[in-house]
């Protein structure tokens, strides 16, 4: 077994999946607004620590992707965020795009930016502690979209970041997010994403990625939000089993699935019926950002020292979401 497979598998292993904590300080100054708290350093911080320092980590949560602002922080008793992170037994890893900027003679589409330095900015993460990265390519599902230059460009930079993270013996998250926005069916969903997954893995191919030492964070298969369409989660399961199948490398050894704006039962419940419906070899789990965070913070914003009581929420869905990585999950559980 390869260095990067073992870490993939450390990470995603026995139900274990990922707490996405990488917000931009843009984002979450958004996230922190929209409750009411002042967006500092130091609010970001204590959120996140109170999340980091939850009991279920060590059972649940394999890896905690990081911001470069947060990964640089340390806690009041001197201790690097990556260390604390390693005291529960989980992997850091780091976002390392610069974001999604407008992309050239498709202007309604985005080409994620950040190659550039990238190479030495991944020797600096790796000496603070990081052993995963990520990179999110984002496409919109429209009639023409996405366009085949928006599925090209984003693939072969995908490819490229992976390269560079793998020469630094890291694990590159390769995350194509089609986003919910929309009327789409989930059988346009279903279309559009598999060209998208098929022609990243054309481009990691291509630049000689080991294939099992990655893992692919893709969007579930769905109806967009404004559509109309009524589909039960076993259809999507199905669907989102399929669409793998057919496109993901069978060597790739785990996926774990972005939330996308999915209310947090929701989303828990969809990767619970994926896992029952799992007839592939790839561990299928989870690597959340919203329907992991979502309850805790609306609870810590309303008493940011309630250590306790946001611990309580997140270690919840924590174990909710483990289970459902297992297809272990029934809805009432959540009540328990
Ligand atoms: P959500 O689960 O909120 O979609 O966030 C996951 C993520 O990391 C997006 O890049």
């Amino acid at each position: 077994m390869s260095e990067l497979n073992s870490i993939a598998l450390k990470i995603l292993s026995g139900g274990k999946g990922i707490l996405a904590a990488d917000e931009s300080t843009a984002t979450m100054t958004k996230r922190l607004d929209s409750v009411g708290v002042s967006s500092t350093p130091d609010n970001r911080l204590l959120f996140r620590k109170t999340l980091f320092t939850s009991n279920q980590m060590e059972d649940c949560i394999g890896g905690v992707i990081l911001y470069d602002e947060t990964i640089k922080q340390k806690t009041l008793d001197n201790i690097t965020i990556p260390d604390l992170i390693k005291s529960a037994n989980s992997v850091p890893g780091i976002k390392v795009d610069t974001g999604a900027k407008v992309l050239a003679n498709s202007t309604e589409e985005k080409i994620t930016e950040g190659l550039d330095g990238l190479r030495e900015r991944l020797k600096e993460y790796y000496k603070l502690g990081a052993r995963f990265t990520k990179w999110r390519g984002v496409y919109s599902i429209s009639k023409n979209f996405p366009s085949k230059l928006a599925i090209e460009t984003n693939a072969h930079a995908l490819a490229r970041y992976s390269a560079l993270v793998q020469e630094c013996n890291m694990v590159p998250i390769v995350e194509p997010e089609v986003l919910m926005d929309g009327d789409h069916s989930a059988q346009v969903c279903f279309k559009k994403t598999s060209e998208v997954i098929n022609k990243c893995f054309d481009e990691l191919i291509l630049h000689k990625i080991d294939l099992t030492g990655v893992i692919l964070k893709p969007n579930m298969i769905l109806p967009a939000t404004n559509s109309n369409e009524k589909i039960s989660s076993n259809e999507i399961a199905k669907l989102t089993i399929k669409c793998l199948k057919d496109s993901v490398p069978s060597e790739v050894p785990g996926i774990a699935f972005l939330s996308g704006g999915q209310a947090e039962i929701e989303a828990t419940e969809n990767l619970n019926s994926i896992n029952k419906e799992n007839n592939t070899n790839f561990i299928l789990s989870y690597s959340f950002g919203r329907a992991l965070q979502q309850g805790a913070l609306k609870h810590w914003s309303k008493n940011i020292n309630d250590v306790v009581g946001t611990q309580k929420i997140f270690n919840h869905r924590a174990k909710m979401n483990t289970l459902a990585a297992q297809g272990k999950w029934s809805k009432e559980l959540e009540n328990k």
